[in-house]
């Protein structure tokens, strides 16, 4: 069976340059080895409209990447309106910053439909479709309606919240409803899973036993499949990259100074203003550890046009200004505070340069930079994850030091608790979250999903719509 992945954002396959977000680092071995066919936006858009959809094909490792120029009319109320400003808030329980008009809905609904009739094209005889993110929740009921019969599934990247947060979103009801001509949903945590029953049974008036649920497009099974690394790839990478210009220099600036690494897209999910207000708080409180603990925090802007992101990137950037000019010498900058992206090749040398790795979201999907940062570390000599509880990596990095992203004295505490551990606790705590990223790969999560996405439609076959 062929297989075709979609998703908003695609990457190529270039270790040396910089890329947005986990989704698209993740996916692109996924696609690099299965020999799939992975169709995104081009990141363009085109006037009028196109029957047929225009679409720039290239080879990826044994697969090939498709983009296509989404319509000019809809890309904004699609991208930057619906899936951004109304179902990426809400997915990370900020319904307090939902912008959205009837407009961006239609709009939203208008590219799922488009980029339906643009996964025709790549429809072979036997082929089974795999869906990513909450930028199509739509788009398996948009195949529907083309007659397309084969499997579709779709993995959600993002959390899932509470059915009273997901009322928040305007034409939630038809749009979740979409969601079940999906054979499988894939979420990354159980509480995740639980919180979609939870609306399904709530809104929907819907039952679901062990977690399939009968509704007019027939059978849908919703189930936990955890997205992983290629921790052997990033391990490889981190020994490798110590020679890179950008590492060594990093390594020499240090002068025997320990470094605390972030590394977040800018988003108001990241929890940037609390973890910066949790270095402050270190240093305030322990003055003795200013000039030997110093935070490296990368963070690459993202998604600029929308409002609540712009404020965000003032507010970050006038804290660290505040903080540098409070704590900061002559000689020694407390943040090193950088809004550019870079390569997975580079990251994973920084991350092995940085003694403590802080991945602090107030909300996360799962956060790949928590495994990355694991993965990258010394086995001799690795270094401390201070990781949120409420990010998803904290189910299976449960030996990290797991913090509440809203306790900034919390944090400050156990960041001091990590510079001053002892190397048997560091090893201890690094083996046991390294077991579990390599007994539980990305090669081996797509595997699953689509073993579990084929066997779901033999069995949808046998269940008669309500
Ligand atoms: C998160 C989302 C992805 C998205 C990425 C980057 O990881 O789950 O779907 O691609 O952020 O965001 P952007 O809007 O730049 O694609």
């Amino acid at each position: 069976m062929s297989l075709v992945v979609v998703s908003n954002r695609v990457a190529r396959g270039k270790p040396n340059e910089p890329m947005t977000g986990g989704l698209a680092a993740a996916l692109l071995p996924v696609v690099e080895y299965s020999g799939a066919i992975w169709v995104g936006s081009s990141g363009r858009v085109r006037d009028g409209h196109q029957k047929e959809p225009f679409a720039e094909v290239e080879a990826l490792g044994t697969g090939a990447l498709a983009t296509l120029d989404l319509p000019a009319a809809h890309y904004g109320g699609y991208y930057e309106g619906f899936a951004n400003s109304a179902l990426w808030p809400a997915l990370h329980s900020r319904s307090d910053l939902i912008r959205v008009s009837q407009g961006d809905y239609r709009s939203y609904r208008e590219v799922n439909a488009f980029m339906a009739r643009a996964l025709l094209r790549f429809r072979k005889n036997k082929t089974a479709f795999w869906v990513q993110d909450y930028h199509f929740l739509a788009l398996g009921a948009e195949l529907r309606e083309l007659s397309v019969d084969d499997p579709v599934g779709f993995f959600l990247h993002t959390p899932w919240p509470v059915p009273a947060v997901m009322q928040g979103v305007p034409n939630h009801r038809e749009l979740i409803e979409a969601m079940l001509a999906y054979d499988l949903i894939g979420f990354q945590t159980e509480e995740d899973r639980q919180n979609f029953l939870g609306y399904i049974s709530q809104d929907l008036g819907l039952t679901a036993e062990d977690g399939i649920v009968v509704s007019r497009h027939g059978r849908t099974q919703c189930q936990v499949f955890p997205i992983g690394i290629d921790a052997e790839k990033f391990a490889q990478y981190a020994a490798k990259s110590i020679s890179h210009p950008d590492v060594s220099r990093l390594r020499k600036s240090l002068n025997g100074e320990k470094l605390a690494i972030g590394v977040d897209r800018l988003d108001y999910s990241k929890g940037l203003v609390n973890r910066v207000s949790a270095f402050d708080r270190l240093w305030t409180e322990q003055p003795n550890l200013a000039r030997s603990i110093s935070l490296l925090q990368i963070a690459n802007p993202s998604r600029g046009g929308i409002e609540a992101y712009g404020n965000l990137q003032n507010e970050v950037a006038r804290l660290v200004t505040d903080v540098n000019g409070r704590h900061g010498e002559v000689d020694w900058t407390p943040i090193r505070y950088l809004n550019k992206g870079f390569s997975q090749a580079v990251l994973a040398g920084l991350y092995r340069t940085a003694q403590v790795g802080v991945v602090t979201p107030l909300h996360d999907g799962m956060n790949l930079v928590a495994k990355e940062y694991v993965a990258a570390q010394n086995p001799a000599d690795p270094g401390v994850l201070v990781l949120s509880k409420f990010a998803g990596a904290a189910n299976e990095l449960d030996t990290a030091l797991l913090v509440n992203p809203h306790d900034i004295d919390g944090m400050a505490r156990a960041i001091s608790i990590a510079v001053s551990m002892p190397l048997t606790e560091r090893r201890m705590r690094w083996e046991a979250m390294m077991k579990k990223l390599r007994g539980h790969t990305i090669q081996q999560w797509s595997a699953d999903f689509v073993a579990t996405l084929e066997a779901c439609r033999g069995e949808r076959a046998a269940v008669a719509p309500l």
